[in-house]
């Protein structure tokens, strides 16, 4: 199972995700067997480190996500990734505008498809302060325990 995680820059909600979702896999059954990365529909950062808030908010809660390099999502993603997992419906739109014909269905919500919320997105915290990334940590770390449970149903 290859999972990759989407959002807008891939400095903020997509790299605390690739980090919580990592960390849930390799604690489970599915060590070793699910890869996991995360990518942008933009291009602005591409190959910088995640935000700082985000590294620091990671950091407070015991994981290292300072070693990423942001990129943007690729036309090859959509061969090599069996989901893609955006962070809200607006990247989900952006993300279906590129995506080649017959993959559309690779393409869903990361809240919907771990199975929490219908229809949940992960606000953009990026012109926001601590709290609002402190509610992106919590989020994707529920993501991360629901997507090792969905894996165990499959
Ligand atoms: P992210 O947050 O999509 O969670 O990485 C953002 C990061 C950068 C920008 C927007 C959102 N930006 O406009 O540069």
């Amino acid at each position: 199972m290859k999972l990759l995680v989407v959002c807008l820059g891939n400095i903020c909600r997509s790299p605390l995700a690739e980090g919580a979702l990592r960390a849930h896999i390799e604690d489970s059954p599915f060590a070793g067997r699910v890869e996991v990365d995360s990518a942008g529909t933009g291009h602005w950062h591409q190959g910088e480190p995640p935000d700082r808030r985000a590294i620091a908010c990671a950091r407070s809660h015991g994981m290292d996500i300072s070693g990423q390099r942001a990129r943007q999502l690729k036309p090859e993603d959509f061969d090599h990734f069996d989901w893609l997992l955006c962070a809200d419906a607006s990247v989900v739109r952006d993300v279906l505008r590129i995506a080649p014909q017959g993959s559309e269905g690779k393409v869903a919500l990361l809240l919907e498809w771990a199975g929490l919320q219908e229809g949940g997105e992960i606000p953009d915290p990026y012109t926001g302060g601590s709290a609002d990334f402190e509610r992106v940590w919590r989020l994707v770390d529920s993501a991360g325990s629901a997507v090792v449970h969905r894996l165990s149903q499959m």
